[in-house]
């Protein structure tokens, strides 16, 4: 790790400089970013900030590598696997939430040849049909929204679940003040389900799919534009399906490279 840090801070700080350089940074301005960075560490919010910029860079790098099925952020929200220890082909729903809009996520887990993997385990959790996570906001409890199923012979996976909604990331503290107010930019990111993909002997996949046709969808505020990981709109029975698919590539190729 040493040699790994000695390789990149320099670089890291040359390249603040030359931006300090080429905008003739003040010490007004310089005082602003350090309260600016005070603030952030006061409230908390270090992890918000640093993914809102950076996280979907280092998922663009791992993915340069990647053969199979695209990776992308994992967020802030998975709970850890003790969350996920119950199989089911229906991700449990808080009571008030009978009424809202039925989703079904399916699909596939293949090798990179297509073959199946049977016996594969998929991770899957989403927002509330108000865009809360359980285990995270007002008390919710953590088994709603959240699910693990395994692949069966064929490969293939069903579940149901309720419809997620677009979310704001947190914007009350000084990462939304920066997006919001001084970049005008804004603090949503698209409906989407995410995923943790595994099986034995293959590399990892986690990711998201978006709802085609949703609202910022390739205007995400995380800039986790992956419109590969957009999945086209199919109603069936006034039902929206996700079809979802996952092609995973060997964990040795992913070592050798
Ligand atoms: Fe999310």
């Amino acid at each position: 790790m040493s040699a790994r840090v000695q390789q990149v801070v320099p670089d890291l700080v040359e390249a603040i400089r030359d931006v300090m350089k080429k905008h003739d940074v003040t010490f007004q301005d310089y005082g602003a970013a350090m309260q600016f960075l005070i603030n952030v560490q006061e409230t908390g919010e270090l992890p918000v900030l640093v993914d809102a910029f950076f996280n979907a860079t280092v998922v663009d790098i791992e993915n340069a590598t990647r053969k199979g099925t695209k990776a992308d952020i994992q967020g802030p929200y998975y709970l850890g696997a003790d969350a996920y220890n119950v199989v089911t082909d229906k991700l449990p729903h808080r009571p008030e939430d009978a009424g809202a809009p039925d989703m079904i996520i399916r699909g596939r887990i293949t090798d990179l040849d297509g073959n199946p993997i049977a016996g594969a385990t998929l991770d899957m959790w989403h927002s509330t049909p108000d865009g809360l996570y359980s285990g995270i906001h007002d008390n919710i409890d953590p088994k709603f929204y959240r699910g693990r199923v395994i692949t069966g012979a064929d490969g293939s996976y069903s579940v149901s679940s309720k419809l997620p909604v677009p979310y704001q990331i947190p914007n009350s503290g000084p990462t939304g003040l920066l997006l919001e107010k001084y970049l005008e930019r804004h603090s949503w990111r698209p409906a989407h389900i995410h995923f943790w993909a595994r099986a034995d002997g293959q590399r990892d996949v986690v990711n998201q799919a978006y709802f085609e046709g949703g609202d910022w969808v390739g205007d995400d505020c995380c800039d986790t534009d992956h419109l590969d990981l957009v999945v086209p709109e199919l109603i069936e029975n006034g039902v929206r399906v996700m079809e979802v698919n996952f092609a995973l590539e060997p964990a040795v190729a992913m070592a050798a490279e």
